[in-house]
């Protein structure tokens, strides 16, 4: 770091007396003393500095990474979509092994573009660094990194990016867990019109296969009041469809100090005017209340959508897997929503290859699909999470029987999702539409409440307007269709 950086620093200092110890005021603080430090960077580089966040997994993933854009933009940085940004961020996943495999992949390509840019850094965040065993690597055959965090303390990256600058060496800071919710921390959506919400984080359910319970922490609700307040803020602020976010949203609630339940947090929620479109995810089956189906089906705004993650229909599988249902109690309950609200599409997660799993059991899975009919399914195959009971388990699946169970049921989905989209062909419908068609500028492309995408000849004068949308043809998975009155 060079003279006049550091001169910066001292000037920062010397403008505080005192750093805030009450959040969020401390990292309103560090956020003003990271501008001097981009101020000082744009100065040696004679541009502005650029930045780049990449994000690999969930939506809640997602969210962190837009509050990470949000303190980004506020120090001064300027925000691309390349990785020969001047600072790179990888907001990283482990819920598969693939999903870190591409992030080591990342960081050997990011090597050779640093050497040839002294001023690049690179951060890492996101649950991949809440394993010891991950960190371990990275210090031993990526040492060039500049910063890690985790998940537990994303709300303070001003604070960390201050303390990446003040120093030479790889900063790491990963907290083990946290009870604490830090709000009114910037934010920048990647979509004017849409926005995902934090309702709770971390999962208390411990599926035998996965991962993120550890990753993530305990489970903690925020409080209904900031909720609304955040998404009334959206509202004003152009938003017209939240997704409520957590990993089991069925659980919202139960754990604050004035308890409250999903159902009764959605009602609040429809109720603020403006907002048109109420997404939630994601629903464990176990948990899901006769109170919220009835919500769903009297509600305007709640959208004809429900992603109900099944991960097997073999109880024998589900019951080592802890899922906590049995095969019957999954089929009784999507007979029930059907019932209630027969306009809606329900979506699935299946994993295939659990320790144990038999072609048998697959079986039962593809009974599932044939019967519940979804319009959509994610098929994994069970990759094995250390730390994980299912990655102590002795019987382990070998590849060739995973492959052909793993086909069989993609088959399925393939098959029943082409005759269950369809279903509304021939019909109008409301489509939000999110963006400029990426394979032809004069279409856009749009979703309906029941999340099919539709492809319709339009400008971009239209995108984050909900509008009426005949749809003349189903391809697969979607739609292409033309505007139309209601
Ligand atoms: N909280 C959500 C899921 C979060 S992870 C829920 O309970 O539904 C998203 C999906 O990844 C899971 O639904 C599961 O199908 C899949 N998954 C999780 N761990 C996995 C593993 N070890 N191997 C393969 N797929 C896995
Ligand atoms: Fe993982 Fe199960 Fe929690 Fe979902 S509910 S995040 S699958 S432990
Ligand atoms: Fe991945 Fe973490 Fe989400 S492990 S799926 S990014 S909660």
């Amino acid at each position: 770091m060079n003279d006049m950086n550091n001169k910066m620093i001292s000037a920062a200092e010397a403008e505080y007396v005192q750093v805030p110890e009450t959040e969020p005021a401390r990292q309103y603080y560090f956020i003003e003393k990271a501008k001097k430090h981009v101020e000082a960077l744009k100065n040696e580089l004679g541009r502005t500095p650029t930045c780049c966040v990449t994000t690999f997994g969930c939506q809640m993933n997602a969210r962190d990474s837009e509050k990470l854009t949000g303190i980004l933009r506020q120090t001064g940085y300027e925000i691309i979509e390349n990785e020969e940004a001047d600072f790179v961020i990888y907001n990283t996943c482990t819920v598969r092994d693939n999903a870190n495999q591409r992030v080591y992949g990342r960081l050997g390509f990011i090597n050779s573009m640093k050497r040839k840019n002294p001023h690049k850094r690179v951060a890492l965040c996101g649950c991949m660094m809440q394993e010891p065993s991950v960190i371990e690597k990275i210090k031993k055959s990526y040492r060039f990194v500049d910063l890690i965090f985790g998940t537990h303390n994303i709300y303070k990256f001003a604070e960390l990016l201050c303390t990446m600058f003040e120093n030479e060496h790889m900063v790491i800071d990963i907290w083990k867990d946290t009870d604490k919710i830090v709000e009114d921390l910037p934010v920048e959506r990647k979509y004017s019109f849409k926005s995902g919400i934090n309702i709770m984080f971390g999962c208390n359910n411990f599926c035998s296969y996965c991962i993120v319970p550890y990753v993530r922490g305990r489970e903690r609700s925020r409080k209904p009041e900031e909720i609304i307040k955040e998404i009334k803020n959206l509202v004003a602020d152009g938003v017209v469809e939240v997704m409520l976010l957590g990993q089991n949203v069925n659980s919202y609630g139960k754990n604050l100090e004035e308890p409250i339940s999903f159902a009764q947090l959605l009602t609040q929620i429809e109720k603020i005017e403006g907002l048109e479109r109420i997404r939630f995810m994601t629903s464990h089956p176990k948990d899901l209340s006769d109170e919220l189906i009835e919500v769903m089906k009297h509600s305007k705004k709640i959208c004809r959508h429900l992603h109900l993650p099944l991960q097997s229909g073999s109880t024998r599988i589900l019951q080592a897997m802890n899922r906590r249902y049995t095969k019957e109690q999954y089929l009784a309950l999507a007979k029930k929503i059907r019932q209630e609200i027969p306009d809606i599409s329900l979506t699935t997660d299946i994993i295939v290859g659990f320790p144990g799993e038999t072609l048998e059991d697959v079986e039962e899975t593809i009974d599932v699909i044939r019967q519940v009919e979804y319009d959509n399914a994610f098929t994994f195959i069970y990759s094995k999470r250390t730390g994980t009971p299912a990655a102590a388990m002795e019987n382990q699946v070998p590849e060739e029987v995973v492959k052909e169970g793993f086909d069989k049921v993609l088959k399925t989905v393939q098959d029943m999702a082409k005759s269950r989209v369809s279903r509304l062909t021939g019909k109008v419908e409301l489509a939000l539409v999110e963006e400029i068609n990426e394979q032809d500028s004069s279409f856009v492309t749009g979703r309906l409440s029941n999340n099919t995408i539709v492809h319709f000849p339009a400008d971009a004068s239209l995108i984050g307007k909900i509008v009426p949308v005949y749809l003349e043809e189903c391809r697969g998975f979607y739609y292409v269709g033309r505007m139309t009155d209601m």
